[in-house]
């Protein structure tokens, strides 16, 4: 879609209620995260904003919660870059709730200078695909009793950017940024796709997305060309909100109900490249994410 046709696409609309419902949005401080937990949170949704940084997130919060009238949004932490914070959030969340019916695995990071998680993962790989495929397993019990459940995958059209480096997946021999973000998100859709597989039957479905292309903070690692360019073309991108559309879509449409594991962008199952297809990489990115995390997971 061009840029030109975003700026004029209006939300997508829905009346579709969440009343009674629990849903985990990683990285709803800012950005589409926020505005998907605007729009859920208007729908009758419990909230949980899963977010580093609590400064930020507790404005969010106060922010969504007058907006809203729905006093049912939580802020906790989560940071993404370290396993056993990611591990503290999930023990949380198992002891302190009764159901998780959505769960939103939006939280970012791109193109940013070369550096490593608290797990010595490569930052994007790590933040963008391992520590979500993490947070699910250690969720997916909850997910699962709490069925029908969902479980979205942010990803983005720079999938078709990367492919998945088996032999160099922390980009320590060579570390090109571009590339790099594009393998996290090629891995965010190979990740649903094998996931949806496995949750075939029980009620859990899965979604993969490309939001569009956002005014948010998610370019703030940019070099100064970029940033200028950034500028230069920022008035056609679409808004927060309606680069949320897509994620709302997928977490409340209830034609979605009996469809899992596809790729969704501007509110409806879009084409995604021929390796985020591929059933054997899938299966050999699973294996190697199991590997690294040091989990057990067929
Ligand atoms: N914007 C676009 O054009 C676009 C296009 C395609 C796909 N996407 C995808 O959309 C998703 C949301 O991005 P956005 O555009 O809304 O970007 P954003 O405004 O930068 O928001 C990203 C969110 O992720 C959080 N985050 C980053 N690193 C984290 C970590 N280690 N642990 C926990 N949270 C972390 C950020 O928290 P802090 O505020 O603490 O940094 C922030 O809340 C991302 O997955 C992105 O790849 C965006």
């Amino acid at each position: 879609m061009s840029a030109m046709s975003n700026l004029f696409r209006g939300p997508w609309s829905s009346t579709a209620r969440l009343d009674g419902k629990t849903v985990i949005i990683t990285g709803s401080n800012t950005g589409i995260g926020k505005e998907t937990a605007r729009d859920l949170a208007k729908r009758g949704a419990r909230i949980i904003m899963a977010c580093r940084d609590l400064g930020k997130a507790e404005v969010a919060q106060k922010e969504l919660i007058e907006d809203s009238g729905n006093q049912s949004i939580i802020v906790k932490k989560l940071d993404l870059s370290d396993t056993k914070l990611i591990r503290e959030f999930a023990e949380v969340i198992i002891k302190e709730e009764k159901q998780v019916n959505v769960l939103i695995n939006n939280a970012g990071v791109m193109m940013c200078p070369f550096s490593k998680t608290a797990d010595g993962f490569e930052m994007q790989f790590g933040v963008n695909h391992l520590g979500h495929f993490l947070l699910t397993y250690l969720l997916l019990d909850l997910i699962r009793r709490s069925a029908p459940a969902r479980i979205l995958n942010v990803s983005s059209m720079a999938h078709t950017w990367g492919t998945i480096n088996l032999d160099d997946i922390n980009s320590e021999k060579r570390y090109n940024d571009r590339r790099a973000y594009g393998q996290s998100k090629l891995a965010n859709i190979l990740f649903s796709r094998s996931l949806a597989k496995r949750l075939e039957g029980t009620g859990v479905t899965v979604y993969a997305l490309h939001p569009g292309i956002v005014q948010t903070e998610l370019g703030r690692h940019l070099n100064t060309p970029l940033r200028v360019a950034y500028t230069i073309v920022k008035p056609f991108l679409k808004t927060p909100v309606q680069g949320a559309q897509t994620s709302i879509y997928c977490a409340v449409e209830p034609a979605l109900e009996n469809e899992s594991g596809h790729y969704y962008s501007d509110c409806a199952q879009a084409t995604c490249s021929r390796t985020a297809t591929d059933d054997e990489m899938a299966q050999k990115l699973w294996e190697l994410s199991c590997q690294m995390l040091g989990i057990t997971w067929e």
